[in-house]
């Protein structure tokens, strides 16, 4: 499926363009405090982020990966970024905002349009997410948005800001679509 726009109550989720690297930078790309519990590290500089869009820009819509950049639809500024890969029966998804749109909704708002843009692929019957066991906000809003914890992944995959040692996870699911 092309890439694609998705709206919400608040919300324009559009496809990242290279012009995004500068809010992006400046947004959120350098702060620790969002990048703790993900899996790229605070970049350094607006190149490391110009080269992080290249990427996503060049295999975005491939192996049915969906990148989007998080925009305020009342001014266009650019709150975050969510990404979902469908890989039927399922499909996982990602996100992160800018710490000072933190605690307004935005995130449960995100998770809710991109699951049931996940449910709209034909083969598509669960929606997937896995957060630290830490990483309480995201929880939060992985049950808000209607996901159910299903159990706890012990070792399962390195958070390069989080040292060396596999981190353990929470997997989150739903099964049906939620209605918002
Ligand atoms: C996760 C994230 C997107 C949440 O976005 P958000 O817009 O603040 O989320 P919402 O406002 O929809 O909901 C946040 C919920 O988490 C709760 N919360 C926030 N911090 C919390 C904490 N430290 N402990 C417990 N609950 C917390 C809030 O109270 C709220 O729940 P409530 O509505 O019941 O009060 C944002 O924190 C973020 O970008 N974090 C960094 C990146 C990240 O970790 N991404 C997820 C990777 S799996």
């Amino acid at each position: 499926m092309p890439l694609t726009t998705l709206t919400s109550a608040r919300l324009t989720l559009r496809p990242p363009q290279r012009v995004d690297a500068e809010a992006i930078f400046t947004g959120y790309a350098t702060d620790p405090a969002v990048a703790r519990f993900v899996v790229w590290t605070p970049h350094q500089s607006i190149a490391e982020t110009e080269a992080f869009l290249a990427h996503f820009l060049e295999h975005g819509a491939e192996d049915d990966n969906y990148p989007w950049v998080i925009t305020r639809t009342a001014d266009a500024v650019l709150l975050g970024a969510v990404h979902l890969r469908v890989e039927p029966p399922r499909a996982e998804l990602g996100f992160n905002l800018a710490r000072e749109h933190w605690g307004r909704g935005y995130g449960t708002e995100v998770v809710q349009t991109v699951m049931a843009f996940g449910f709209g692929h034909a083969g598509v019957h669960r929606v997937q997410a896995v957060c630290h066991v830490d990483n309480a906000a995201s929880a939060r809003v992985l049950e808000k948005a209607g996901m159910r914890r299903e159990g706890r992944l012990h070792r399962y995959m390195l958070f390069p800001n989080l040292g060396t040692e596999p981190q353990d996870v929470y997997l989150y699911a739903a099964t049906t679509p939620t209605v918002i």
